[in-house]
């Protein structure tokens, strides 16, 4: 445990298997929050038990199914709830079809209706909570190539988080929501790999990802938890309602 800057705080993650949202489940428990890290699949899941962090709790959850949302909602009673599940798909609007469109509002749009919907009541009851929400810088600030239905949906995440933080600003609920850039994850190298069949050399798409950071570099998962940190703590209690860019510099220049 690195600090206590989260003492007395329960949060509910979702997608928490790898990537962003298990760095996020891991940081907020290091800072005291007692943590309930969820993904759907059990198997990556599971492996956060290696990280002998007693305070967090890990069970399946399915953010797709309302269902399995409320269950989880009414087990970690949430002051914290951090929406992270999403899904990148690859292609312009005339290579997206209509269940990848629908596959990706559903992921990742709706599942944060229905966490927020099922995570709110308890949080109103309690005097307030601080809800976060996984946008992207692409799409919600700045446009990237073939990521057409991805950016659609990180940008309708900005207009959900600021509805959700205007209507219950005078309830002790905050809502905000995080941007990052490029950022290391195994979706991320599976993304890169793909490129490298499709140009024909894996370091050439690789070269492609870091070229539009800036910085040089993408992002470490544990980069982005940082942020989140300060967004489920009080020290952030002022701030609600934004996107928090965290991108290297890509949408800055
Ligand atoms: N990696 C990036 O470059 C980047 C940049 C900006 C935003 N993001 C966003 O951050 C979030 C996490 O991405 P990542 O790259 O860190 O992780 P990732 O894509 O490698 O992992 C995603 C996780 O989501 C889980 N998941 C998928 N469907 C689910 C469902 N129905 N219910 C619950 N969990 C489900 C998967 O099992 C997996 O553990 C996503 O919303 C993504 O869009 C990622």
């Amino acid at each position: 445990m690195t600090g206590q800057r989260l003492a007395g705080k329960r949060v509910l993650v979702t997608a928490a298997g790898q990537g962003i949202g298990r760095a996020s489940a891991i940081a907020m428990a290091r800072e005291g929050a007692r943590v309930f890290a969820t993904d759907v699949n059990a198997e990556t899941l599971s492996t956060i038990r290696d990280e002998n962090l007693e305070n967090i709790e890990s069970f399946v959850l399915d953010a797709r199914d309302t269902d399995s949302v409320k269950e989880g909602v009414a087990r970690a009673a949430p002051d914290v709830l951090f929406n992270c599940a999403g899904f990148v798909h690859h292609g312009t609007i005339l290579d997206a079809t209509d269940d990848e469109i629908d596959f990706a509002f559903d992921l990742n749009v709706q599942s944060m209706v229905r966490s927020i919907r099922a995570a709110l009541p308890g949080m109103l009851e309690r005097g307030g909570g601080s809800i976060i929400n996984m946008s992207s810088a692409l799409g919600s600030i700045i446009g990237a190539p073939n990521r057409f239905v991805y950016g659609t949906t990180k940008a309708a995440v900005v207009g959900l988080t600021k509805s959700v933080a205007v209507d219950y600003i005078k309830q002790g609920i905050r809502c905000n929501c995080i941007c990052p850039g490029t950022v290391e994850s195994p979706s991320w190298h599976d993304r890169v790999k793909a490129l490298g069949e499709e140009l024909g050399s894996y370091d050439a798409a690789m070269a492609q990802f870091v070229a539009r950071q800036p910085m040089g570099r993408v992002a470490s998962a544990e980069e982005i938890a940082a942020l989140v940190v300060y967004l489920a703590s009080d020290e952030s209690a002022f701030t609600t309602g934004h996107t928090h860019i965290i991108d290297g510099g890509w949408s800055g220049q």
